[in-house]
């Protein structure tokens, strides 16, 4: 038997899948056409949020809303390290540091006892009291979010998350790649923390037939933010910049294309400091 059996779900859907592309190639809006207004939407009244921005992939998504918390270098992101790689890498792409905490042993997701020691020993930059990345990287670390995953399907532990987060001044963002359509005590995965990302691989709980992800929240600045960057840091206008640092949009240019983040020690790449200069040209008051 197929684990994940994706040729029997084709057979069952195939007709009306082949008349929806039929659709899109008699329309031709290839790029965020109008069906992708209609899957936000559809899926933001399922998750219980109000705002839907769907992007490439799950691990886009994950970089949209760490981009959107304005995440960079000297900024120490809790996570788990029981997951897939995105969770920590996508910190790591805009130069800030995982700080790995430690899962409940029953639920296999962060434990939230740990978390609260964890960022103590952080604020502290004391790593007698819970383990964390070396000395050096330590030192010059700030507290700025979390990432909880619901590993397995199984939402992690929101409400002490939560709380920790807005008693110590955090953002939560809730990795729901495995956990899309899941409930915990009656709110939708993608709905627990400020924001919710998951990704439509095919082997997740709703696949599709490539690659793509999408950002939930119900914070309407955050939203525009989200949707913004999607597109490069574009504002009302295709030239115009909706955000107030525009460096932004440098930020996802690189990511694309060149490297995640300056590196003065690395090879250099042109494309990155004319980004960058031209960002900070315009973003002058
Ligand atoms: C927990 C978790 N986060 C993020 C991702 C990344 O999603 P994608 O493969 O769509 O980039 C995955 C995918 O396997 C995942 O399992």
């Amino acid at each position: 038997m197929q684990f994940i059996d994706l040729a029997a779900q084709q057979k069952r859907l195939r007709k009306q899948i082949e008349g929806n592309i039929q659709k899109v190639l008699d329309h031709g809006q290839y790029i965020m056409g109008p069906e992708i207004r209609q899957l936000e939407e559809n899926l933001a009244r399922f998750s219980g949020v109000r705002h839907a921005v769907a992007c490439a992939s799950g691990t886009d998504a994950l970089l949209l809303a760490l981009m959107a918390h304005g995440v960079g270098p000297g900024d120490g992101i809790l996570t788990t390290p029981f997951t897939f790689i995105a969770t920590g890498e996508v910190i790591q792409l805009l130069g800030a540091v995982p700080v790995f905490v430690d899962i409940d042993e029953k639920t296999f997701n962060i434990d939230p006892g740990q978390l609260e020691t964890a960022l103590g020993a952080l604020r502290a930059k004391d790593s007698n009291l819970y383990p964390l990345p070396g000395n050096s990287i330590t030192n010059s670390l700030t507290p700025k979010g979390i990432i909880a995953v619901d590993l397995f399907g199984l939402p992690a532990d929101y409400e002490k998350i939560n709380a920790i987060a807005s008693d110590n001044g955090l953002f939560v963002i809730e990795d729901a790649a495995q956990s899309f359509g899941a409930e915990h005590n009656g709110q939708r995965a993608c709905s627990l923390a400020q924001v919710g990302c998951t990704s439509f691989f095919p082997a997740k709980p709703l696949g599709c037939y490539g690659d793509a992800g999408m950002c939930f929240t119900d914070d309407k600045a955050l939203a525009e933010t989200l949707r913004s960057i999607r597109i490069h840091g574009k504002g009302g206008h295709k030239y115009a910049c909706g955000m107030r640092n525009i460096w932004r949009l440098s930020r996802v240019w690189p990511f694309r294309w060149c490297r995640p983040a300056p590196n003065p020690s690395g090879p250099s790449i042109p494309f990155w400091p004319a980004a960058m200069n031209t960002g900070r040209r315009y973003s002058k008051p």
